[in-house]
């Protein structure tokens, strides 16, 4: 039986459970809220969805956090989301009290469980998620890079003319406006994006995609849901049928690109043991200076939240 819980029934949760249910991708996704009759009407709603679409997953939706027990991988979105004019970091102080509930129940009732977090922000969310329940860093990680890749590799096919689907790119770095994509590492159906999409274009683009959660807090007055929610299940889909997917991923750097004790957007082998593998690759002189101004800002989030986190 495989089975996951996804913490936080707001628009994000939902559509992770939904899109977990909607593929048949785990036996039983549980649903978990504070607020009464939330999760239960979503969960149920979803459920009586499943037989229409085909599939035998089951949907329980709970205000019981003990109920994540014997889950294989807890997905977070559990916290506050941005309003217009605030940037991620400025959720620490009140996104950090639900990390601590969340992540303390977690590791009383599910201790052998994957923790994939998504609210922010969500590099330092994630490394307090690592330090709260003392889990082993491969399965402690956190979902960005996923979605930001979806926003460039969109831009970049609307740009190009061609289907999103062939467009394959990395964003690396904090989940943050100083993130670093990467045209080098982009390619359209194996051929080098530059082929399609000038520098000057390009610029443009990378600049959208840095900026990519803000337009949408600008247009609906709250964070976007559906990249994000679907992005983190393609994640849980690469761990529960153990794919070796190489996805970027906040996972925790030991030296890696010349940072320790910090999580951050890199590419990743996720398989069955959740980060496999952290994987390192070239960067130019242009490319290493825009990735240490991002995880140098990253860094300096965790200090602050460690400083909060005496004061909890
Ligand atoms: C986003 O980028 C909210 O961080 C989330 O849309």
């Amino acid at each position: 039986m495989t089975k996951v819980s996804v913490i936080g029934a707001g628009k994000v949760g939902e559509i992770v459970a939904f899109g977990l249910a909607h593929k048949e991708i785990v036996n039983e996704v549980t649903l978990v809220d504070i607020v009464e009759g939330l999760p239960q009407g979503k969960g149920l709603d979803m459920y009586e969805a499943t037989p229409v679409l085909g599939s035998s997953t089951k949907v329980i939706g709970t205000n019981d956090a003990t109920e994540v027990a014997g889950s294989d991988i807890i997905v977070v979105p559990a916290g506050s989301p941005r309003k217009p004019g605030m940037d991620r970091m400025d959720l620490l102080k009140i996104n950090l009290k639900i990390c601590n509930s969340v992540v303390t129940n977690i590791k009383e009732n599910a201790p052998d469980a994957m923790i994939i977090y998504i609210a922010n922000p969500v590099d330092v969310m994630t490394y307090a998620a690592k330090f709260i329940s003392g889990f082993p860093s491969n399965r402690v990680f956190g979902m960005a890079g996923v979605l930001d890749t979806a926003r460039f590799r969109t831009f970049i096919s609307m740009e190009a003319n061609v289907s999103q689907k062939d467009v394959s790119a990395m964003v690396l770095g904090g989940h943050g406006d100083a993130m670093v994509p990467l045209p080098r590492y982009t390619t359209i159906g194996g051929v080098p994006v530059s082929h399609f999409i000038d520098d000057e274009k390009m610029a443009k683009i990378v600049e959208r995609t840095r900026k990519g959660g803000g337009e949408i807090v600008n247009l609906l007055g709250y964070s976007g849901y559906y990249a994000p929610g679907i992005a983190a299940g393609e994640m849980v889909e690469a761990v529960i049928k153990n794919q070796r997917r190489v996805l970027p991923t906040v996972a925790y750097l030991e030296g890696q690109y010349g940072f320790s004790d910090i999580y951050a957007g890199v590419p990743a082998i996720l398989g069955k043991n959740g980060v496999e593998k952290i994987l390192e690759v070239d960067l130019n002189e242009e490319e290493k200076a825009a990735l240490n101004t991002s995880l140098t800002s990253v860094k300096k989030g965790i200090e602050n939240m460690k400083g909060l986190l005496n004061e909890l």
